[in-house]
């Protein structure tokens, strides 16, 4: 019923042991004697919030501030110190990489085992099984060990358990940011089709688009503290602001900074010999990416950069005009600067390209864009499921 809780955290604090560096002479250790050497670091600190039937609630924070250990907590994965979590709906987890399947055991049995801890029964499991395994994809892989599945296989199978358990709150880790394009696509149909149906959605992400989008409230963790809760659309641009230091996102989610002296005003991106601007390419394309600038007034020596990043927020490249002592004494009007890469080197999965022009000291910024363009990479050559980008590794076995 709509109003109705699903799920309610109260006062939940979590806290991790944290042992001190070894001793390393006699000394010390004669010291140290009958001493516990340990901190209490506190992940979870004091969090309290209700999540409503059938809403899509969105958790932000910055690295480390919290949000994998709190939804560890909601699953049961983790015990808190204190504080209670009430699930009053069935429950399925896609949890961070690595939490809740074990890795000696096969993809066959963790599915066994990962339902169970959902709260399906035996006779129900094995009904759904195949349903499971088709969803995943991984027949041939299913009576291997988890450890030896790549990061994108295992997310596979645990998106496959989490949604074939019928749950009627889903909690999800950031799982936009591993998988493919077709999985990350899949993933999200998934979750609109989840929201008509009325269930209930937690969801962490970096990706202040997905908040902003699908979520109808949210919650921003800061050090283990819920520092504020409320609209989406209001929190993203607080937190954007607190991130990047005094700007509000734009109608598509681009954020700008700088003095605007000189101005990146559009960024295109080409695939070869394709005169349309395009969002995708592929592993391997040779791409152009073309900034167009346009500038108030002549500014001496400007330093034009571009950055590239995952969704997970790992900058993969950040080249700019100083590094190749391309730097021209002084820049006017309006123009284009055409970045040729002749081999794209990234992996499948979703990027964002920032842009920035600064003076010479890379210190006064003119513009900065956050966000400028996201775009799609593509399967390609070579075909790789792990990691950001491919090393172009020969193998040879003997
Ligand atoms: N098992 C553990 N033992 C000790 N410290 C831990 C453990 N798990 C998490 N932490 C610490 O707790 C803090 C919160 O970690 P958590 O993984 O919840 O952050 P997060 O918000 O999910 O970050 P990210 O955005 O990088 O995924 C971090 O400082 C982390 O180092
Ligand atoms: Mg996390």
């Amino acid at each position: 019923m709509a109003g109705d809780i699903a799920l309610s955290v109260d006062h939940l604090v979590k806290s991790f042991r944290i042992h001190q560096q070894k001793t390393n002479s006699l000394k010390q250790l004669i010291a140290a004697r009958g001493r516990n050497r340990y901190d209490d670091f506190v992940a979870v600190d004091d969090v309290t919030f209700d999540v409503r039937e059938g809403e899509v609630f969105g958790i932000i924070g910055q690295n480390g501030s919290g949000k994998s250990t709190l939804l560890k907590c909601m699953a049961g994965i983790l015990q808190p110190n204190s504080g209670t979590v009430q699930v009053f709906r069935r429950m399925g987890a896609l949890l961070e990489l690595g939490a809740g399947f074990h890795p000696e055991l096969t993809g066959r049995e963790n599915i066994f085992l990962n339902a169970a801890i959902l709260g399906m029964g035996r006779r129900e499991i094995a009904l759904r099984f195949d349903e499971i395994v088709d969803f995943s994809g991984l027949h041939t892989f299913i009576d291997q060990p988890v450890k030896t599945y790549s990061s994108g296989m295992y997310v596979r199978l645990a998106f496959a358990v989490a949604i074939n358990v019928d749950p009627q709150l889903l909690i999800v880790d950031e799982i936009l940011a591993v998988g493919d394009v077709s999985f990350q696509r899949r993933c999200l149909e998934k979750f609109v089709e989840f929201r008509s149906e009325g269930r209930t959605i937690v969801l962490v992400t970096h990706d202040m688009g997905s908040v902003k989008n699908l979520c109808d409230r949210a919650i921003w963790l800061e050090h283990g503290k819920a520092i504020d809760e409320g609209d989406p659309a209001d929190l993203v641009e607080a937190y954007t602001e607190r991130m990047l230091g005094g700007a509000a996102p734009a109608a598509d989610g681009s954020v700008r900074r700088g003095s605007g002296e000189i101005r990146i005003t559009e960024v295109e991106m080409f695939t070869q010999g394709d005169p349309t601007p395009v969002k995708r390419c592929r592993t391997s394309d040779s791409i152009v990416l073309r900034l167009h600038y346009q500038a108030e007034k002549t500014v001496p020596q400007p330093v034009i950069g571009i950055e590239i990043q995952s969704l997970g927020g790992a900058t993969v490249t950040a080249p700019n005009t100083r590094d190749v002592g391309m730097v021209p004494p002084n820049m006017s009007g309006t123009g284009v600067v055409d970045i040729t890469i002749p081999r794209v080197d990234l992996l499948p999965g979703t990027y964002d390209l920032h842009t920035s022009i600064t003076d010479f000291n890379r210190a006064y910024v003119y513009d900065h864009v956050q966000l400028a363009l996201r775009f799609d990479v593509m399967t390609g050559k070579p075909y790789e499921t792990g990691g950001l980008v491919t090393m172009r590794p020969q193998w040879s076995l003997s």
